[in-house]
C-alpha cells in the first residue's frame, strides 16, 4: 500500500524561506582533463525521460546536469553541491543508482562537496520508491533532503526552493 503524500516526500528541509545562494556560472571543459568544472550547488541526474530535468527547471536556479553518455565530457563539481537523482532499477540495492551517477560520485572531488541528496522515482514501485536516494545518502553519510515523483507538483517545487535556501544557510554558518 502507498504511504501517505507527507511520508512519501520525508521532508527533512527545513520550511522557512532564507537567502539564496548565488552560484558563479559553469565554465567551459577543462583542456589537461577533459573534466567539465560547475560551481553549481545543484546538479542533477536526468534520462532521455526528461523528468527531472523539468522539475529542476522548474526551480529557476543555477544547475548543472550530469552527463547521460559516456562519450560527453565528465562533470567536476568545485564547490558544495545537493544532487538531484531519479531511481532505475525497480529492484532495489545498488543497481538503483543509475550508472552515469556512480561515474560522477567516483569522483573524490565529487564526492566530497556532496553535501545533500533529493530522490525522484516513482510510488508505483512501492517499497523502492526513490531507493537511489536512499543509497546515495547512506554511502556518502549525507542527508536525503526530500522525494517527489516524476516531475513534482508545484507544492514540491516551493518546499524544496524554500528548504534549499535554509540548507544553504545553515550549512554556511556551521561550516566554512
Ligand atoms: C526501468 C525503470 C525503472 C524504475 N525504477 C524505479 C524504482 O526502483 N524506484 C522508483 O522510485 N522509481 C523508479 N522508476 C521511475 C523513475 O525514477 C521516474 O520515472 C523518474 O521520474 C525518471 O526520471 P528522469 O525522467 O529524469 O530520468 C523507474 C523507471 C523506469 C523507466
Amino acid at each position: 500500500m502507498a504511504a501517505p503524500a507527507a511520508q512519501r516526500n520525508h521532508v527533512a528541509l527545513p520550511t522557512h524561506a532564507a537567502q539564496r545562494v548565488e552560484v558563479s556560472p559553469p565554465a567551459g571543459p577543462q583542456k589537461e582533463t577533459g573534466l567539465v568544472p560547475t560551481g553549481s550547488q545543484l546538479i542533477y541526474f536526468s534520462s532521455s525521460s526528461e523528468n527531472t530535468s523539468r522539475f529542476v527547471a522548474k526551480l529557476g536556479r543555477e544547475v548543472a546536469r550530469i552527463p547521460l553518455y559516456a562519450k560527453d565530457a565528465p562533470l567536476l563539481a568545485t564547490r558544495p553541491y545537493v544532487l538531484v537523482v531519479p531511481t532505475y532499477g525497480g529492484t532495489g540495492g545498488e543497481g538503483s543508482v543509475p550508472k552515469q551517477v556512480i561515474r560522477f560520485l567516483n569522483n573524490p572531488q565529487n564526492r566530497q562537496l556532496l553535501r545533500g541528496v533529493i530522490g525522484a522515482g516513482n510510488t508505483n514501485f512501492g517499497d523502492n520508491y526513490c531507493m537511489a536516494g536512499d543509497i546515495i545518502a547512506a554511502k556518502c553519510q549525507v542527508p536525503h533532503l526530500y522525494r517527489f515523483e516524476l516531475m513534482g507538483t508545484p507544492e514540491d517545487v516551493t518546499r524544496v526552493n524554500q528548504g534549499l535556501d535554509t540548507f544553504w544557510t545553515r550549512l554556511s554558518q556551521t561550516q566554512k
